[in-house]
C-alpha cells in the first residue's frame, strides 16, 4: 500500500477546508508527522517573502511588518510575525519557517524541506494581478515545475519524486480575485455574476490541483468535499 498522503489546505474567501487523500489509510497523527516537506501556493496570507524579489508595490519589507518575527526583521511576510505555513511547518517538525522560492540564497536543505511560491496580491485569475503586479497562481505553478526540475538536478529524479510525494501542499487564495478584480475591473463583471465568477475560480483551483497532483501520487479525487461559496 502506498503510504503517500497529500493534504491541500484551501482558504478561499475566508472559508477554510482541508482536502485529504490518504490512499486507503485513515488520517492519523502518524500520517501527518510523515510529511518531510511543505509547498505553498497563493496570496499574501501565505507569501513568505517572494514579493521582495519582484516588481510590485505590494511589499512587506518594512516595519511594522516583522516586528515580532525572530530577529524583529521585516521578511516580506504580511504579518507582524510568522504566517500559517511557518506554524504548520514547525508543528509538523519540518522546519521553523518556510522560505520564499525566489530567494536566490536557498540551500539544498531549504529546497528539500519545501518553499512558498505564493505572492501577495495574487489570485487564481491572471487578471487579478494586472492591478497588483503579483505572480498569479498559474505562474506559481510554472515556478513549481522549475523547482521540481532543480530538485531532480540536485538530488536525482527518484529522490526528487520522493520529496514531492511526501510534501504537504497548502493553497490559499481567492479574496484578491474579488477585491482587486471583480469589484474593481469591468472584464469579469461583464462576463459573470457573482456565482458564475465563484465557479470560474473553483474551476481554476481544480485545474491547479489537477496539474499539481500529477506530480503527486495518488492524485486527489475527492473534490466533492469542496463547498460551494
Ligand atoms: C509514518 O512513518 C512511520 C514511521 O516510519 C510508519 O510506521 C508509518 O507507517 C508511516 N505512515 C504513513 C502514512 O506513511
Ligand atoms: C544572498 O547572499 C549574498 C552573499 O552572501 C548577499 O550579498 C545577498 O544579500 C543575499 N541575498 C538575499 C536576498 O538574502
Ligand atoms: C532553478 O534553478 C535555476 C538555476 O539555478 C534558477 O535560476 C531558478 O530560479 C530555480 N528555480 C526555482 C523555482 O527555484
Amino acid at each position: 500500500m502506498s503510504l503517500t498522503s497529500l493534504f491541500v489546505v484551501q482558504i478561499l474567501l475566508q472559508s477554510t477546508i482541508i482536502v485529504t487523500s490518504t490512499c486507503g489509510s485513515p488520517t492519523s497523527a502518524a500520517t501527518v508527522s510523515n510529511f518531510t516537506s511543505i509547498l505553498i501556493f497563493g496570496d499574501s496570507t501565505v507569501d513568505t517573502g517572494n514579493n521582495n524579489f519582484i516588481d510590485t508595490v505590494f511589499k512587506a519589507n518594512h516595519l511594522p511588518y516583522g516586528q515580532d518575527f525572530p530577529g524583529h526583521i521585516p521578511t516580506g511576510r504580511f504579518s507582524n510575525g510568522k504566517l500559517i505555513p511557518d506554524f504548520v511547518a514547525s508543528v509538523l517538525g519540518i522546519k521553523q519557517t518556510v522560505p520564499p522560492s525566489l530567494d536566490p540564497n536557498l540551500s539544498n536543505d531549504d529546497l528539500r524541506t519545501g518553499v512558498s511560491f505564493a505572492s501577495a496580491g495574487s489570485g487564481y485569475d491572471e487578471i487579478t494581478t494586472v492591478v497588483t503586479g503579483a505572480i498569479p497562481v498559474p505562474k506559481q505553478l510554472e515556478h513549481f515545475k522549475s523547482y521540481r526540475a532543480n530538485l531532480s538536478r540536485i538530488f536525482g529524479s527518484n529522490e526528487a519524486q520522493n520529496i514531492i510525494e511526501k510534501s504537504l501542499v497548502i493553497i490559499s487564495a481567492g479574496t484578491n480575485d474579488f477585491g482587486f478584480n471583480y469589484y474593481l475591473l469591468p472584464t469579469r463583471k461583464q462576463q459573470y455574476n457573482v456565482g458564475g465568477f465563484q465557479d470560474f475560480l473553483l474551476k481554476a483551483l481544480q485545474d491547479l490541483v489537477q496539474v499539481t497532483s500529477k506530480a503527486f501520487k495518488p492524485p486527489i479525487t475527492n473534490f466533492n468535499s469542496l463547498p460551494r461559496l
